[in-house]
């Protein structure tokens, strides 16, 4: 029998301003949950202002009852944050909320439908102040690099290597890359994470999905792009894919990722346990949780929240002095995201109103003074 590993997220509200969820957000969805004859289990978490509804069951991925439910709970969520007046009470799912300018476009989705192995070990990444294409570094490093997965090197399960499925979010494109071979052709476009993201990774010698993010589409508002921020992403571990350890290790190296304060800024992505999952400082830094599970029979054993080891502190040392050091920069790129790529933006505004005080040059570029 096959099980569904569906992880949906949504920021329905942030407690206090866009820093945390409320606990009575989360008890609403435990007690929705709990009262659901879809499930065989679920847990509940957040990161940041997002609330994370982990489930598992038989109906496969893309299941219009498990995407209700879902959606129906966060609807609950949400008349819980507007009774409590919470900061952007429903802005993921209400095209009239209050927050920012982005709105309404849906929870985030990842899941995957798997045969449950002898031992079925699964991390569930969350990311908070971030977009999908954060995961792009870690997971290139996890399932391609060597360096940071000598699994790829010694372990005769995995020494074939994994095919990345990557999106392209602008023209709704998608393409196969088999890694090793074809890493210098995939970086190209994968080193431009604002645009081309990983939505699935799979065992090249089973065909058997290794991970899969929220990756999606980007949508066209107003002349510009837009799309789902906070992502998630859920990775199968051990025997045949890499080893919890050589998943986390990704993340011992803080990278460069876009979001942050007004989803307008380039910082480093915090690696936290979920009692730390509160970005405050300057709205962030951006950060990630990661809840390790045992499945069985579609039982969540667990969670074990895996950044919760000394062994991180120095990769979150390292996160707070790039932070210190970005923030310096202020309104200034590369810290402030380029204009095409900032959620919040003045400049049509700004440049409407001193239009005609921009004076041409002269063609002649000598006498250009
Ligand atoms: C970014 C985020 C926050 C808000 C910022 C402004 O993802 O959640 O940085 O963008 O606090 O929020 P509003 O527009 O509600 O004032
Ligand atoms: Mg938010
Ligand atoms: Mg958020």
């Amino acid at each position: 029998k096959k099980i569904t590993l569906s992880v949906i997220k949504a920021d329905v509200g942030g407690f206090v301003g866009h820093s945390g969820v409320h606990p009575e957000l989360v008890k609403k969805a435990c007690e929705e949950l709990d009262a659901s004859p879809l499930l065989i289990d679920h847990h509940v978490t957040y990161v940041g202002d997002d609330i994370n509804l982990i489930l598992t069951h038989e109906l496969g991925c893309n299941n219009e009852d498990i995407r209700r439910l879902a959606r129906n709970i966060l609807s609950a969520c949400t008349e819980v944050a507007k009774k409590l007046k919470l900061c952007g009470a429903g802005q993921d799912l209400l095209s009239d909320a209050f927050a920012g300018n982005i709105k309404g476009l849906g929870p985030g989705v990842a899941e995957m439908e798997i045969e449950e192995r002898k031992s079925e070990t699964v991390i569930i990444l969350m990311a908070d102040k971030t977009g999908a294409g954060a995961w792009n570094l870690p997971l290139y490093k996890i399932f391609a690099d060597p360096f940071n997965t000598t699994g790829l090197i010694i372990d005769p399960n995995m020494h074939c290597g994994f095919n990345f499925e990557v999106y392209d979010l602008v023209e709704k494109k998608k393409i196969n890359f088999a890694a090793p071979e074809e890493i210098y052709d995939m970086l190209v476009f994968i080193g431009a994470p604002g645009r081309f993201v990983i939505k699935h990774v799979y065992h090249r010698g089973t065909g058997e999905i290794a991970a899969v993010s929220s990756a999606q589409p980007l949508y066209r508002v107003a002349g510009r792009y837009v799309g789902k921020d906070d992502p998630v992403c859920i990775v199968r571990c051990q025997t045949g894919y890499p080893s919890l350890g050589e998943v986390l290790e990704a993340f011992s190296h803080p990278h460069l990722v876009a979001g942050w304060l007004r989803g307008s800024h380039i910082g480093p992505l915090l690696p936290v346990e979920v009692k730390d999952a509160h970005p405050v400082r300057f709205d962030g830094p951006p950060r990630v949780i990661a809840l390790g599970f045992q499945l069985a029979g579609g039982k969540l054993v667990g969670p074990q929240d895996m950044f919760a080891d000394p062994a991180f502190d120095n990769a979150r040392q390292v996160a707070l002095d790039i932070a210190d050091y970005m923030r310096r920069m202020g309104p200034f790129e590369p810290h402030r995201l380029h204009l095409d790529e900032m959620e919040y933006t003045t400049m049509p505004q700004v440049m409407r109103k001193l239009k005609d005080r921009f004076i041409d040059l002269p063609e002649d570029r000598e006498t250009g003074t």
